[in-house]
């Protein structure tokens, strides 16, 4: 079978793998479970100065990246591709928020196609030429997107099967029942005068389980209640 396959295209291939070359991921590529390609957009680039963005058509500040040159990269990566079809994404806060549910399905699917524009951005005509995904990591600017574009692979990669350890199932973490997580606690008992909570030393695990579980809707109601209203409608579909 073949494995999660990767392919960014950047400005800056150096940056990868970067962070996702450590730990678990890092591991889990060593291991081929999935496999990354940072292809350099600057290798399409078309004349001897091997230019890959211009000024704005109306004026106005900063360089834009030119299509032409991202077409070619683009089809530089589908032709190696031959028959699979990936989804072709593009990091940009101009993009849907990304959630733990798109995630799960990247994940879940064959791989991506990740494009990390810098300067102002690409051209909008090869964003609607190759139907384009933005995505975005938050509502803030970064400087480019190779930093969104590793979040967004981090997230995905360790939901492939066999990358996290069995005790580090995603099963029951923040999200994925729509919640926050419950604060956690270990070794020593007591630490600057402050009690590990009693009930987690009770060997109780039932009391264990719905004291996390209240912990968890108290902390997602207190600091999002955006995520604790549909956590409501979804537990309550009456409730309105
Ligand atoms: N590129 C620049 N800022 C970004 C963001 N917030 N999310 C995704 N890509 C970006």
């Amino acid at each position: 079978m073949n494995s999660w396959a990767a392919k960014v295209l950047t400005l800056f291939p150096d940056m990868f793998p970067g962070p996702l070359g450590y730990s678990l991921a890092g591991k889990a590529l060593m291991d081929e479970l999935w496999s990354l390609d940072a292809i350099d957009i600057r290798c399409f680039a078309g004349d001897k100065h091997q230019t890959v963005d211009d000024t704005p058509f109306g004026g106005g500040p900063g360089m834009v990246m030119r299509p032409d040159v991202m077409d070619r990269a683009l089809d530089e990566v589908m032709s190696d591709l031959g028959d699979l079809r990936l989804p072709v994404l593009y990091m940009s806060p101009r993009g849907a928020p990304l959630t733990q549910a798109r995630v799960r399905s990247l994940s879940a699917g064959q791989g991506v196609i990740v494009v990390c524009g810098r300067y102002e951005g690409l051209d909008e005509r090869v964003i609607e030429a190759w139907q384009m995904e933005e995505v975005s990591l938050g509502d803030y600017v970064l400087s480019g997107g190779e930093l969104a574009a590793l979040g967004l692979m981090d997230a995905c990669v360790r939901l492939i099967p066999g990358v996290m350890g069995s005790d580090e199932s995603p099963e029951e973490e923040s999200f994925e029942q729509g919640l926050l997580e419950y604060p956690h606690y270990t070794r020593p008992r007591t630490w600057c005068n402050r009690n590990v909570p009693e009930v987690l030393l009770s060997g109780h695990h039932e009391r264990v389980r719905a004291w996390r579980q209240a912990r968890a809707e108290e902390i997602t109601r207190e600091r999002r209640p955006d995520l604790w209203d549909r956590f409501a409608q979804d537990r309550d579909p009456s409730r309105h």
